[in-house]
């Protein structure tokens, strides 16, 4: 393999739908930039995904601005390109074969199972019925993304630890089929998995409007932070309010650094001696502080003409000789090879009998 050989090799990636918000930092980001020395490291731009959901022209033409946003995430987060490698998914066709391949190893019954596909079908507002061929396989497609560099780690949210475990099934029925070639590969799922919105709903989501932008400027991050969603009971500051569960000290006990500042204000808010502004100033404070360094580099970054693309360029060029020869390896296992070879032989013997003849 043309890999390093040495570090094990981690993937991960996301759909490009746009700006990376602390949701995805928490979630996921936090782990890739901590591995990144560990691991040898694949991050997947997956817009072959998007068109699960949405084939139509005009979201394809969006995921262009997307990809380039997220890669500014992915850098201002700490994602170093000379570490790893950010690819485009449409670009590696290797993959494609690869997830035919892996369509004949699982059975339409076992993917109807999975609940993520219902649920993105509902985010899509699509019926039941209306499930495209393409949307059933999303599982099996990420398989082939994550089997492609033959991937050990994938760091993950929560909803996806479900297509890791139908990777690691279709790996082993590989294996078994053809031969021992894949590791079985782990999820990763977070410390903080789920980041709740800032208007207290489940799950902080660009779609439901909650959401803290990695790239949201000091005075929008503010006012979001002023418009939070708190203890509802607690219409005066007098009066003692609830710190479990409420996203302003979710938000402090995971971005405030300053846990005796993050201490005292629970002990006051319990006790009724602290209003909602001094909470909300000082996580706004710390929310900055966090995000400075982040808004730092991605401004660094998006300031370099053609950097971002480069960079995308490089990895999925690199990454195309690793599926490339993944692609190869299987094609001999599973005798693919040995039957073009066979035909190939044949007509070039034939043509030379032909040649031969005639001269
Ligand atoms: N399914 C991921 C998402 O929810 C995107 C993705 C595609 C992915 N291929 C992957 C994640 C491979 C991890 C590994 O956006």
């Amino acid at each position: 393999m043309p890999t390093s050989g040495e570090k094990k090799r981690l993937l991960t990636g996301d759909r490009p739908t746009g700006k990376l918000h602390l949701g995805h930092y928490v979630g996921s980001l936090v782990n890739r930039v901590r591995l990144q020395d560990e691991y040898e490291c694949y991050f997947i731009i997956a817009d072959l995904h998007v068109l699960t959901t949405r084939p139509e022209k005009e979201s394809i033409a969006e995921i262009g601005d997307n990809v380039r946003e997220m890669v500014l995430d992915y850098l201002a987060c700490g994602i170093d390109p000379q570490k790893s490698s950010i690819y485009l998914q449409s670009a590696v066709h290797a993959v494609y074969e690869m997830n035919l391949f892996f369509e004949m190893l699982v059975t339409v019954n076992r993917l109807q199972r999975i609940p993520s596909i219902k649920e993105m079908a509902r985010a899509a507002n699509m019926d039941e019925e209306a499930v495209p061929f393409g949307l059933l396989g999303y599982p099996v497609l990420q398989a082939a993304d994550i089997l492609m560099p033959r991937a050990h780690l994938v760091p993950v949210g929560k909803d996806n630890v479900a297509h890791v475990e139908l990777t690691r099934e279709i790996a082993r029925r590989f294996n078994y089929l053809y031969g021992e070639f894949f590791p079985i590969p782990e999820a990763l799922v977070s410390e903080v998995p789920v980041l709740v919105g800032t208007d207290g709903q489940a799950k902080m989501s660009k779609s439901l409007g909650n959401a803290i932008f990695l790239s949201d400027d000091a005075k929008t991050v503010r006012q979001k932070v002023f418009s939070m969603y708190t203890d509802p009971k607690r219409i005066r500051a007098d009066i003692p309010g609830t710190v479990e569960g409420n996203p302003v000290f979710i938000y402090h006990d995971i971005f405030n650094p300053d846990k005796e500042e993050v201490e005292d204000l629970k002990a006051r808010y319990r006790a009724g001696r602290v209003g909602d502004v001094e909470v909300k100033e000082k996580l706004a404070i710390a929310l900055n502080n966090f995000l400075d360094p982040i808004r730092e580099r991605r401004a660094y970054f998006a300031g370099q003409k053609g950097l971002v693309e480069r960079i995308i360029y490089e990895g999925t060029e690199r990454v195309n000789e690793i599926a490339n020869e993944t692609l190869r390896e299987m094609k001999k296992l599973m005798g693919i090879h040995a039957l073009h070879n066979r035909i190939r032989r044949k007509a070039l013997e034939s043509i030379k009998a032909e040649q031969e003849a005639a001269s």
